[in-house]
């Protein structure tokens, strides 16, 4: 069985689309941060919905669907906080918002007898905690929010929008970065293939028509400091 397990979207409905018509699964699972940044959320949560995904809360659908604050990298806040308010509440309707608000803060899946831990953040802060690769030193890591180790052996994170997998004190961790928003090295979005039938892991990386997504921000968002630095967020400036 293949898994595909990818996260932080942000409204990027052409990366989405692009990433859906490359690979074939069978399961889906979704870490979180369906909206914010990007320009078409509606369609990206309509998108979402129809593929009935097993998934976890991001803290920007949190933020959203919620009325709360988003506790992002201070970097980024204004800007959220922006696309929020003129972009996402603008957009999405009741049912997409309760869609939204519907996920739950940690998921416990099992797919072939392969039993997985998802979270957005980390497994002690499931909203907000970075767990960066070189983070994990500390299997203390690994307790969940009521501090006890978790039981599951795969453990997938999002929201850092840094692509990675490692082990760790018996944990096979892994975070499939940005199908949307990539922020590390590589440009281009990614998300990772679980495959139950031998338990190996694919990250892989996609390309995408970043002319389309770039043209709309130029065009939908009023803002000029906002339109450059979400064109920069997106990395779709020349
Ligand atoms: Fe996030």
């Amino acid at each position: 069985m293949r898994i595909l397990v990818f996260s932080d979207i942000h409204a990027n409905i052409y990366a989405l689309r692009a990433l859906l018509e490359r690979e074939r699964f069978d399961e889906v699972v979704f870490l979180g941060d369906a909206v914010d940044y990007g320009t078409r959320p509606s369609e990206t949560v309509d998108v979402l919905r129809s593929l009935k995904p097993r998934r976890v809360m991001g803290n920007h659908d949190h933020a959203a669907s919620f009325g709360v604050d988003c506790y992002c990298a201070q970097e980024n806040h204004e800007l959220s906080v922006y696309t929020r308010q003129n972009i996402t509440l603008k957009q999405l309707s009741k049912s997409d918002l309760a869609f939204l608000a519907q996920a739950p803060i940690e998921g416990h899946f099992e797919f072939d007898n392969l039993k997985i831990a998802a979270f957005h953040g980390s497994p002690s802060e499931p909203l907000y905690g970075y767990l960066y690769p070189w983070l994990i030193s500390k299997s203390e890591v690994f307790t969940s929010t009521l501090g006890a180790p978790l039981e599951e052996q795969v453990v997938l994170v999002g929201h850092t929008h840094y692509s990675f997998t490692t082990s760790f004190a018996g944990y096979r961790v892994i975070n499939p970065g940005s199908a949307g928003q990539p922020r590390d090295e590589d440009i281009r979005p990614s998300y990772a293939i679980l495959n139950t039938d031998n338990t190996t892991i694919e990250l892989h990386r996609f390309d995408y028509p970043r002319d389309l997504l770039k043209k709309e921000i130029l065009t939908e968002v009023e803002q000029p400091e906002m339109r450059a630095r979400l064109l920069k967020l997106f990395r779709v400036t020349p």
